[in-house]
């Protein structure tokens, strides 16, 4: 099944569209410039519940009926948004009830958008009828081809703490725990005398004057990705209901945390995403960007559409550079190269009012269709035509970074030994895979793991029985498995597993944690490999470990643990399981991968120059290697067996591939 059933085999080409924003004049000279530029998809009307329902009684969708008409004239296919992400003034005028609350009871008001709560009956009514209503006008539309519902669910309003909420949160604890007794031995609550004796007193985790119940607050994060993916839901129901074979999404951001994406992926026919590296990183920002496509292509293991980024500069970080000439289009290459299935920006024309109005469209405020921007936009589109045979296509995997949103949600809850950024110690071991061309997936602790060879486990703070007995059967077949510190150290109700660190793994890791060692700022602990002898100093984090049947493979150089285990292996099954003690810099990082990486039997898929990333697509026996050049000077790149056509060009490949910098080739492999 395609991505999109309306383009069984074309990539998508396109971007927000807000034609609401403008007169009626400028949407001819959109869609002339959108057929230049090769655009055959744009996401419509986002944020236009205003203007399709200017009054509670009255709705208005005259306008939205030509621009759709006008679109499917010009061949332009629609994905067709449900305009709930920000509701008309006269809903919270009339029902304050619509409101999110935030920690300290108060509201965030109308003026901006996401100012609703996920829970409030009044809203899951208006919205519910606004999706019926649109839903019904267009659902025999020819430019009709998919669902954008809402928009970037929980970004800016990731809680609510309003009275619908907290009713919410009371019955789906209730739901979830069925006795008071059972919430109070989950939530611990004989601490700080928090017993409760009726469901009634039980609030959301609000403002307090210290820290507040970790087990409750971790709690309300489910409940809250739950609260939005029900509003999903209702969505995604009417929409099935009327128009069954439109596929239906929503657009993730995987840095923003409420959204578990895990258990929404099931929900979602395709997952989409809005990817917004930080230009002024480096070349961090296209490490930043693959960790989130591999991230995103795993939860579904299939194509996914990168529905939104920018094609040049955003608003809201301190400093907002433009894309120099040619980083648009290699990003936008980097996402199909890690599984992408099209192209889609933030937004078609910037915006002449409004908050947004120097974030750059693909159209910008002066000469439209005559900027060098524009240029690469029309080149684009040219070149994503070339690249059709690749849709449907995706990316195998022999290694598994293991991630999962409640672990980022405890990791995230205060009083910690020392705070652990989840996202980024998962991002950082990437990098090694990332560097080297190997491909890699993201995976729960309890997923399916027979096809991986290795299996990386940062930082795997939460971990339930059944979890770890899962990871235990992936090591006894064969697997080599590494965790890191301070992993197995809670349950899912963030208690403590009891009988030793790390919990439920230290069988499978054969050592004992008795310490952590939390580091300051400028203090290290130097870890030695015992192999290479190579040294290298631990920043941020060190344990003192204990083996109980593991071998040592780096010690620790100082401290009252000094020789003690940093690094251990311990073989069990047919496999072997490491263990990462330490926060190590990154070339001591690159060490121990390199070791694990040789136990699995893992290998890059192609040799390259530093900042070449090459990656292959396959489907049956359609292959697709892609190398892409984010260097500043020419690369030189050896490819073996790697033969084909290279689709950019057209021209055969040679045994050598020179590419220019910033430049890239699609070989299609014969
Ligand atoms: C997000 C939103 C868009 C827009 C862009 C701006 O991704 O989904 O509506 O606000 O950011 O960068």
């Amino acid at each position: 099944m395609p991505l999109l059933p309306k383009l069984p085999s074309t990539l998508a080409y396109g971007g927000d569209y807000n034609p609401e924003q403008w007169p009626e004049s400028v949407w001819l000279e959109d869609v002339r410039l959108m057929r230049e530029a090769g655009v055959n998809l744009v996401s419509l009307g986002i944020f236009s519940w205003s203007k399709l329902q200017p009054a509670e009684d009255r709705f208005d969708f005259t306008w939205l009926d030509r621009v759709m008409d006008l679109l499917a004239q010009n061949g332009i296919i629609v994905c067709l948004a449900t305009a709930t992400a920000s509701p008309p003034p006269w809903m919270s005028a009339k029902y304050l009830d619509v409101l999110p609350v935030d920690a300290s009871g108060l509201p965030l008001h109308q003026g901006s958008r996401q100012h609703y709560s996920p829970s409030s009956p009044t809203y899951r009514r208006h919205a519910g009828q606004l999706v019926r209503r649109i839903a019904e006008r267009y659902r025999d539309h020819p430019a009709l081809a998919v669902w954008h519902v809402n928009n970037e669910y929980a970004c800016h309003t990731g809680e609510c703490h309003g009275p619908a909420s907290t009713a919410a949160f009371r019955v789906w604890l209730r739901k979830k725990y069925l006795t008071l007794d059972r919430l109070n031995a989950a939530w611990g609550t004989a601490f700080w005398s928090q017993i409760y004796g009726d469901w009634e007193e039980i609030l959301t985790p609000r403002r307090a004057p210290h820290d507040r119940n970790p087990s409750q607050q971790l709690d309300f994060r489910r409940f809250m990705s739950d609260a939005y993916l029900e509003l999903y839901q209702m969505e995604k129901e009417i929409l099935h209901e009327l128009t069954p074979g439109i596929p239906a999404t929503t657009n993730l951001v995987w840095f923003v945390r409420a959204i578990d994406g895990r258990s929404w992926a099931p929900h979602m026919d395709f997952i989409s995403w809005d990817c917004y590296p930080d230009p002024l990183t480096g070349h961090g920002a296209e490490q930043f960007a693959a960790v989130g496509h591999d991230l995103m292509r795993s939860l579904k293991k299939k194509p996914f559409l990168l529905i939104e980024q920018a094609p040049s500069a955003v608003t809201w970080r301190p400093v907002n550079p433009p894309k120099p000439p040619g980083v648009m289009r290699l990003g936008s290459l980097q996402a199909l190269a890690r599984g992408a299935d099209g192209v889609m920006f933030f937004q078609w024309r910037a915006s002449r009012a409004g908050a947004e109005k120097y974030i750059t469209g693909m159209v910008g405020h002066g000469d439209p269709g005559q900027s060098r921007l524009f240029a690469e936009i029309k080149s684009l589109g040219r070149e994503l035509r070339l690249l059709a045979p690749i849709t449907g296509t995706t990316i195998r995997s022999r290694v598994a970074i293991v991630f999962d949103w409640p672990v980022c949600w405890a990791l995230d809850l205060e009083a910690k030994p020392a705070r652990i950024d989840y996202p980024g110690w998962a991002q950082e071991l990437h990098r090694y895979f990332y560097e080297r061309n190997i491909p890699v997936d993201f995976v729960h602790p309890g997923a399916e793991l027979d096809g991986y060879q290795l299996v990386v486990a940062p930082a795997l703070y939460l971990l339930t029985k059944a979890d770890a007995a899962n990871l235990e059967k992936f090591v006894e077949r064969g697997g080599t498995l590494l965790a890191t510190y301070f992993s197995g150290i809670v349950d899912e109700n963030e208690q403590i597993v009891l009988g030793g660190y790390p919990g439920y793994l230290r069988a499978l890791l054969g050592v004992r944690v008795e310490e952590w060692i939390p580091y300051g700022e400028k203090q290290v602990n130097p870890v030695r490999f015992t192999g290479s002898g190579k040294e290298y100093p631990a920043e941020h984090w060190a344990e003192v470990v204990h083996l109980e049947g593991a071998e040592t493979v780096a010690t620790y150089g100082r401290d009252f643990f000094a020789n003690g285990p940093a690094i251990t292996a311990n073989r069990h099954g047919r496999g072997t399981a490491y263990y990462l003690s330490a926060r190590l810099p990154a070339p001591g990082l690159n060490e121990l991968l390199q070791l694990v990486t040789a136990q699995a039997g893992i290998a890059s898929l192609l040799p390259a120059p530093p900042n070449v990333e090459v990656t292959l697509r396959e489907e049956g026996r359609r292959r697709f290697l892609f190398i892409l050049n984010h260097g500043d000077t020419t690369a030189v790149v050896s490819l073996g067996s790697y033969q084909g056509i290279d689709l950019l060009t057209g021209s055969k490949t040679d045994a050598r591939l020179s590419l220019t910098a910033l430049g890239a080739a699609v070989i299609q492999l014969s």
